[in-house]
C-alpha cells in the first residue's frame, strides 16, 4: 500500500494510504494542521502527565505509529524534563515501521516516507519542547535500539498487552470508527481499558464516540469533552488521578 503525502495548513506533513482501487484512504492528521493538532491532543497529554506524575517513570502508548508525530514530540517531552523516553506504539501498516526505523536508526534506503517528512517533524518537535533535534533523534534511536521504546504490529480485538501494561500517557490515534471500527467497539474498549492505562493516567483522542465516553467512565476516568481541533467536533481528554 503506497501513500500521498500533503502539507497542511501549517505546513507540516499528513499522508493518506493509497488504497487497491487507487482511491485514498482517510487523511492521517487534520488538513489544517497535521503538527498543530498533534501538539493540541497528544502534547497537552504529555504536559499533563508530567505535572501530575513522576517524570521518571512516565510512558506512552501511540495507536498508530503513522509518521510519527506522537513519538518523536513525547521523546522531545520527556528530554526536556531529562527523563527516561519510554513508551509502546501499535501500526497496522509494517512499512510504516520500516521507514520510521529506516530514518531514525539510518540502517536502510529511504522506505514509504521521505526522510525529510521526519527531519520536518523532528525540527518541529525539538523546538516546541525547547530541546536540541540532533540529541532528540539519538535519544529516541536508542530507546529503540534498548526496546524502552516498542515498536509492535496491528493491534486487533484479540492483541495482547503484555508489552503495553500500565501505560501513563495514552495516545488514541487509530484511524476512525468508520475505517477501524474493531478498535471502537465497547467490548473493545473495556478490555483495554482494564489493561493498558496505569491507575494514574491521561488518554486523549481526536475522537469523542458514545461507546468510548461510557468506557471512560466505567473504567474510573474523569471525562473533559475539549473543543475537537480546527473544524473538527469535540475532543476527548480523560484523566485518572
Ligand atoms: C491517524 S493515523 C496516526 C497518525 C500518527 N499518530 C502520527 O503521529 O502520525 C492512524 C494510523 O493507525 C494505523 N492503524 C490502522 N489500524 C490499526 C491497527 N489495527 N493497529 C495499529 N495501527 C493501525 C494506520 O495505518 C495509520 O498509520
Amino acid at each position: 500500500m503506497g501513500l500521498n503525502f500533503y502539507r497542511t495548513d501549517d505546513t507540516s506533513w499528513t499522508a493518506r494510504h493509497v488504497l487497491d482501487d487507487a482511491e485514498e484512504g482517510e487523511s492521517m492528521h487534520s488538513l489544517r494542521g497535521a503538527f498543530s493538532e498533534t501538539v493540541y491532543i497528544y502534547g497537552d497529554a504529555n504536559l499533563w502527565a508530567r505535572q501530575h506524575i513522576s517524570s521518571s517513570e512516565i510512558k506512552v502508548f501511540s495507536l498508530g505509529l503513522g509518521l510519527g508525530y506522537v513519538e518523536i514530540l513525547s521523546a522531545a517531552y520527556a528530554l526536556a524534563a531529562q527523563s527516561p523516553i519510554s513508551g509502546v506504539s501499535f501500526e497496522a501498516d509494517a512499512e510504516l515501521i520500516h521507514a520510521f526505523q529506516a530514518w531514525l536508526l539510518a540502517n536502510s534506503k529511504p522506505g514509504v516516507v521521505p526522510f525529510e517528512i521526519y527531519e520536518d517533524i523532528l525540527q518541529r518537535a525539538a523546538q516546541q519542547a525547547s530541546v536540541e533535534p540532533v540529541r532528540l533523534r539519538q535519544e529516541l534511536a536508542s530507546a529503540l535500539l534498548s526496546k524502552a521504546w516498542i515498536l509492535n504490529a496491528a493491534l486487533t480485538p484479540d492483541s495482547s498487552f503484555v508489552e503495553a501494561r500500565a501505560c501513563h500517557v495514552i495516545a488514541f490515534d487509530a484511524f476512525s470508527r468508520k475505517t477501524t471500527p474493531e478498535l471502537w467497539t465497547r467490548e473493545f474498549l473495556d478490555r483495554f481499558l482494564s489493561e493498558v492505562p496505569a491507575s494514574k493516567c491521561v488518554l486523549s483522542t481526536y475522537a469523542c464516540t458514545g461507546d468510548l465516553k461510557r468506557a471512560l467512565l466505567h473504567a474510573g476516568f474523569n471525562l473533559q469533552i475539549r473543543p475537537g481541533f480546527a473544524a473538527k467536533r469535540d475532543s476527548t481528554f480523560a484523566t485518572r488521578a
